[in-house]
C-alpha cells in the first residue's frame, strides 16, 4: 500500500512538496496554521506564483489526492511520514534562524502521532538541529510511538520549484538514531529509478551541505560582483569575463552573471544564519568571507543607487524614475530581501518620483512599500520617466528595444542592473546607458 504523507508548513518548499508527492502517487495532507492560507490552497489557489504549480495544486485537490487541514490529530492520526516544511526565518535580534516554527511543527506533532512514523526535516536550519530535534521528539512522543528523524534539506529555486522537486540536482538523507533509509527511497523511489544520484550520511552532513550550498552560490556571485567593482574602474567587460572564467568546467558559468546581487528568503538569510551558528561553535573566523560576501553583495546596491544619482545630477529631486522589476528575480512574484526594491524605496527617499512596474511583484512590493507608484504596465511606468532602471530580469525586459520606449521617455537614460541589453544597440539610438561593470 501507498505510503501517506502529510506536510507541514505549505509555504513555498511546503506547498510545492506537497503537490509534487501527490503528483508521484501519494496521498497527501498539507498542514498550516494559518487558516486562510489552508482554505485558499483546499480550493486550489496558491497564496504565490510559481510556474506550473498552480496546475499541479488544482489537479490533485480535484482528484482528491491532496488535501489540506489544520488539524495535527489528523495528520498525526493519518501519516505515515510526516515532512516539516516550515519557515526558518532570519531573527529580529540578530543574524541568526528564527527556529520556533520548526521546533513548534516537531512538538506539535510528536504529541499528536498515534502511531510509529518518520517525520522528515526538509527546513533549511542550523547545523545541530537535527540532533536537537531528536531529542525533543523522543520528549514529546506518546508512550509506545517510535517516531524516527530523517533531515532531507531541499534545493529548489523559485520559478524552478516544481521541476527541481521532481528532478533533482541530487537528493541528500540525512540518517539519525532510528535507521529511515528504506522508507525514503521508497518515497523519492521515482527519481532514485531515474537516476538521481542519492548521498546517505549522517544529520550534521546533511543540515551542513544545504547551507553550504548557498553559501557557495551566494560566493559565486560576490566573486564576479567583486571583479564588476574593478571593471567599472579600470575597464573591461564583466560578461566577457564570466564567459572566459565559466568555459573552465572547474568553474562553470552559472551564478556568475554580475547585476544588482542576490536576494530573496534564501541567500542573504543563509549566509547571515551560518555566521551567526559556526560564531557559536566558536569559530568566528571560520565563514568570516562570508561577511564580506555579504557586503560586496549590499555594495552592489549602492552603485546602483550611485549611478542614478550621477545620471541625474541636481534633477534628482521630483524627477520620475522608471523602476522595471521589483520581485528579487524574474518568474517569482517574492520581493523578500530584493534589490530592486531596496534601490526602489532609496530612490524615493532621495527625492525622485519612484514608477514600479513588475509582472508578478507589485502586490507584494506594495504591501512593504506602498508608497512607490505602482503601475499596470511598462509604459505607464516609463512614461515621461527621466531615467529608466531595469532590475530583475523578466523576458519582457530583456527583450526591450530602445524604439519601444524613446516615445515615452523624457530622457534617453538607462541603468542596467543586470546587464541584459545590448549596451552599444541603445547607446547607437542615443542613450545613455550606464551597466554593472561597466565604466561610467
Ligand atoms: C536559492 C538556491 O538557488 C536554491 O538551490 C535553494 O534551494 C534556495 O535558494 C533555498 O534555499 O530555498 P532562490 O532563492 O530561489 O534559490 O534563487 P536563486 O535562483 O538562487 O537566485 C538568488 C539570487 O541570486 C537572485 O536574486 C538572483 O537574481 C541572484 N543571482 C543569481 C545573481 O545575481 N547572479 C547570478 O548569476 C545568479
Amino acid at each position: 500500500m501507498s505510503l501517506k504523507v502529510s506536510v507541514i508548513g505549505t509555504g513555498y518548499l511546503g506547498a510545492t512538496h506537497a503537490a509534487c508527492m501527490a503528483e508521484l502517487g501519494f496521498e497527501v495532507i498539507g498542514l498550516d496554521i494559518d487558516q486562510a492560507k489552508i482554505e485558499r490552497l483546499a480550493e486550489g489557489l496558491l497564496p504565490f506564483h510559481e510556474p506550473e504549480l498552480p496546475e499541479l495544486l488544482r489537479k490533485h485537490v480535484a482528484s482528491g489526492r491532496l488535501r489540506f487541514t489544520t488539524s495535527y490529530a489528523e495528520v498525526g492520526e493519518w501519516a505515515d511520514v510526516h515532512f516539516i516544511g516550515v519557515g526558518t526565518p532570519q531573527r529580529t535580534d540578530g543574524q541568526g534562524a528564527d527556529m520556533s516554527y520548526v521546533d513548534a511543527a516537531a512538538t506539535s506533532l510528536a504529541r499528536h502521532i498515534t502511531r510509529d512514523a518518520l517525520i522528515v526535516g526538509k527546513s533549511t536550519v542550523p547545523v545541530g538541529t537535527a540532533r536537537r530535534l531528536e531529542a525533543l521528539l523522543a520528549e514529546h512522543a506518546r508512550p509506545g510511538v517510535e517516531l524516527s528523524l530523517a533531515w532531507n534539506p531541499e534545493f529548489l529555486r523559485e520559478g524552478f520549484a516544481v521541476r527541481d522537486t521532481m528532478t533533482p540536482d541530487r537528493l541528500v538523507f540525512g540518517i539519525g538514531t532510528i535507521d529511515s533509509e528504506a522508507m525514503l527511497r521508497e518515497v523519492y523511489a521515482t527519481a532514485l529509478e531515474a537516476g538521481t544520484p542519492v548521498v546517505v550520511t549522517d544529520f550534521e552532513t546533511s543540515e551542513l551541505v544545504k547551507v553550504a550550498a548557498n553559501a557557495f552560490l551566494a560566493t559565486k556571485i560576490s566573486f564576479i560582483n567583486a571583479f564588476a567593482e574593478v571593471t567599472e574602474t579600470v575597464g573591461g567587460d564583466i560578461g566577457t569575463l564570466a564567459d572566459a572564467l565559466g568555459y573552465d568546467a572547474r568553474i562553470g558559468r552559472r551564478f556568475l552573471n554580475a547585476g544588482v546581487g542576490f536576494g530573496g528568503g534564501c541567500l542573504p538569510k543563509d549566509i547571515r544564519a551560518l555566521q551567526s551558528r559556526v560564531s557559536e561553535l566558536g569559530l568566528s573566523h571560520t565563514m568570516g568571507f562570508l561577511a564580506e560576501v555579504d557586503e560586496i553583495n549590499l555594495r552592489r546596491r549602492d552603485r546602483v543607487v550611485h549611478l542614478a544619482e550621477a545620471m541625474l545630477a541636481d534633477e534628482l529631486a521630483g524627477a520620475k524614475i522608471a523602476v522595471l522589476g521589483v520581485s528579487f528575480k524574474p518568474d517569482s512574484d517574492d520581493v523578500r530581501d530584493s534589490p530592486a526594491l531596496d534601490v526602489a524605496t532609496r530612490l524615493f527617499n532621495a527625492g525622485a518620483e519612484v514608477a514600479v512596474y513588475d509582472p508578478k511583484g507589485n502586490a507584494n512590493a506594495a504591501r512593504r512599500f506602498p508608497r512607490l507608484d505602482y503601475c499596470d504596465s511598462l509604459y505607464e511606468a516609463v512614461d515621461g520617466a527621466s531615467l529608466v532602471l531595469l532590475l530583475t530580469e523578466w523576458e519582457e525586459f530583456k527583450a526591450l528595444q530602445p524604439g519601444d520606449l524613446e516615445p515615452l521617455v523624457r530622457k534617453k537614460r538607462i541603468i542596467d542592473g543586470r546587464n541584459v541589453l545590448d549596451h552599444a544597440g541603445w547607446e547607437a539610438s542615443g542613450w545613455s546607458v550606464a551597466a554593472m561593470g561597466r565604466r561610467y
